[in-house]
């Protein structure tokens, strides 16, 4: 937009709001995590417990072997394709794909058939996972990473993807006397980020039920680039086989509410406060996913809670196994690390699992599948 050196996002985004009026809260979001210069994904690794907040994959080796062994379901029950390509979406320090890879490669042909693409925008992340990855390189049948989804090679498909669906931007749709108008962000006369609503109204087919009753201020959340990436991956499966999950924390009805959060030293801060600086989020809408994956014709899209997923998929006895033997402290570890993956008022019921196929496969962790109301 300009060679005008800016101290700060906060800065830049004023200077651009000041030329071209307020932003969606999508394109505010987008400038948050990915701004070149400033954004949080380009400059910032806060994954873990010395960092800004912590992933499944970062509690415990357990939740990446686990979804190893969901993998390899898939591949064999696929029919064994070689190649296929096996993918991660937003794969951050790279520790699931690691420990999903290390418990594969039981499966005699695994590894050798998957070429393996990390889909990642982040330069500085890539990074990471260049070096948890690196050792697999020549074990593996092939090896890239990627922008975007769109640039996956034409073959059978297994993706995994937790916590990259909340890092997408989303809108926001305020009540107002009327009708449901967009939130925005402006600048101040001071040069400070303030909410603002703006003059668009939210179309009406977005809406959900419910939304004519609501009081003035209330809050409707929409991420249609979520959609469109389950849609996306949906439509790849239609056309080449395989199975992808998607892992977030996030809700199975639509509803109301401001979900928009900051988080930064594992505590919250408002989203506009220090722009750049902190991970910003949003819950993922569970019921529009499996809505957008079943509008493509898929057979239909299953969602469980964490909880019932890991737990089926045998938590507990990898859990037992790894313990076997071992001191007391180790068990207490392991003890907290289960409760953390999957304690119904922790990550196990916060976070769904939302699974699509093609074709139906006998796949485990969906057993006792939770209700997704369409959207
Ligand atoms: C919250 S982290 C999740 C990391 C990892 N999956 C985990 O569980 O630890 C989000 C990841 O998605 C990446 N990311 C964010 N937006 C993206 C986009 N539009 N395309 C690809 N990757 C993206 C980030 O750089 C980061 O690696």
């Amino acid at each position: 937009m300009t060679d005008r050196p800016f101290a700060s996002l906060e800065e830049k985004l004023a200077f651009q709001i000041a030329r071209q009026g307020p932003l969606s809260l999508a394109a505010y979001m987008h400038a948050c995590l990915a701004d070149p210069q400033f954004g949080y994904y380009s400059k910032r690794q806060g994954i873990g417990e010395s960092a800004d907040f912590i992933t499944a994959p970062e509690i415990s080796q357990m939740f990446g072997e686990l979804i190893g062994g969901w993998c390899v379901a898939a591949w064999q029950q696929l029919g064994r394709p070689d190649p296929f390509c096996l993918a991660e979406f937003g794969p951050g320090r790279g520790t699931l794909m690691a420990d999903l890879l290390r418990a594969a490669k039981k499966a005699e042909g695994f590894t050798k058939a998957a070429h393996l693409v990390l889909v990642e925008t982040s330069p500085l992340m890539r990074e990471h996972q260049k070096a948890a990855l690196q050792k697999w390189k020549n074990a593996l049948g092939g090896f890239e990473w990627a922008d975007h989804i769109s640039a996956l090679p034409g073959m059978p498909l297994v993706a995994v993807a937790n916590e990259f669906l909340d890092a997408l931007p989303f809108r926001q749709y305020i009540k107002a006397e009327n009708g449901w108008r967009e939130a925005g962000i402006a600048a101040n006369d001071a040069g400070k980020l303030i909410r603002v609503t703006l003059p668009c109204l939210a179309d009406p087919a977005i809406l959900p039920d419910g939304a004519d009753d609501q009081p003035p201020g209330a809050v409707f959340e929409h991420a249609p680039a979520r959609e469109a990436v389950v849609e996306e991956v949906a439509t790849r499966l239609m056309d080449h086989e395989g199975a992808a999950l998607f892992i977030d924390y996030g809700h199975t009805a639509s509803g109301f509410g401001d979900t928009f959060q900051a988080v930064r030293h594992h505590g919250y801060t408002g989203p506009l406060a220090e722009p750049g600086a902190h991970d910003v989020t949003s819950h993922v809408d569970f019921a529009r996913l499996v809505a957008a994956a079943n509008r493509t014709g898929l057979p239909p899209a299953a969602l469980a809670s964490q909880s019932d997923f890991l737990i089926e998929l045998g938590l507990l006895e990898r859990a037992g196994a790894l313990g076997h033997g071992k001191s007391a402290a180790v068990q207490e570890t392991l003890r907290r690390q289960v409760e953390r993956l999957a304690g119904a008022d922790q990550m196990g019921g916060l976070f769904k699992v939302l699974r699509i196929t093609n074709p139906v496969l006998a796949l485990p962790g969906h057993g006792k599948a939770l209700s997704a109301p369409s959207a």
